[in-house]
């Protein structure tokens, strides 16, 4: 008796798994899902050979500090790197004074606390010390960058697929929206204070382009 009850719960159980899947096939055909526009503009990173790429590769040290050097002048104003440090700089080929001088120079300063009165204050960067942050904290960043906050770049490239063609084609990416886009999805025209780029994936994002608006 048993037995048979449990057979019927099952084929209950079974059968409905059926109907739901029937129904739902049934849905697919009559209704096929809408196109998205980042189902058909969003495009994947562009191929491109790295020094780096594959077991044998390494790195171009001249390219490693021309790198810093845009990190340095445009990147840092927005993006954070808390996960480095400045005697890191190292493995890029500066030497223990350059690392130095570099962390003493930098434009932001490290946060502190005056000796004398307890009040916060800054003092120059340390090679110890990680990078300053650009801004003190999520509010202030989404508030200078269009309600977006520019995320830290110390793990980026590990962050997404792809990851150093991903943020190649990103930088190299911004362009007009494409007619063939207006025309298909006249909803999707880029919100103001956006920027439409096929890389991103959801086609607009906050970030100005950073190597051409900049200067
Ligand atoms: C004026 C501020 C500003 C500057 C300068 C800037 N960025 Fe950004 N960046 C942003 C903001 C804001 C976002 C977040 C965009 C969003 O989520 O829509 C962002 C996002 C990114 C992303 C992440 C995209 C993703 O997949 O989430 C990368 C990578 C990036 N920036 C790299 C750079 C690099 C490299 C530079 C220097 C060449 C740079 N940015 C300069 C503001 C800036």
């Amino acid at each position: 008796m048993v037995r048979i009850g449990a057979f019927l719960v099952g084929l209950f159980f079974a059968g409905w798994l059926l109907v739901s899947f029937l129904m739902g096939a049934v849905a697919y055909v009559s209704e096929p899902p809408q196109p998205t526009v980042e189902h058909e503009f969003h495009e994947l990173p562009k191929h491109v050979s790295f020094s780096f790429d594959g077991p044998l590769g390494g790195y171009d040290r001249q390219q490693l500090q021309r790198g810093f050097q845009v990190y340095k002048e445009v990147c840092s104003a927005c993006h954070s790197l808390k996960f480095v440090a400045f005697r890191d700089l190292e493995a890029l080929g500066y030497n223990e004074a350059e690392v130095k001088a570099i962390a003493k120079q930098w434009a932001i300063k490290t946060p502190s606390v005056d000796p004398a009165t307890g009040e916060a204050s800054t003092r120059d960067p340390m090679p110890a010390d990680y990078f300053p942050k650009p801004f003190a904290n999520n509010v202030a960043a989404a508030a200078a960058n269009n309600n977006a906050i520019p995320p830290d770049l110390s793990l980026m490239t590990k962050a997404r697929h792809h990851g150093s063609a991903y943020v190649y084609s990103l930088l190299t990416g911004y362009q007009a929206q494409p007619a063939a886009l207006l025309k298909e999805f006249p909803d999707s025209k880029t919100p103001e204070g956006l920027h439409y780029n096929p890389y991103f994936a959801n086609l607009n994002l906050a970030m100005a382009p950073p190597l051409t608006a900049s200067r």
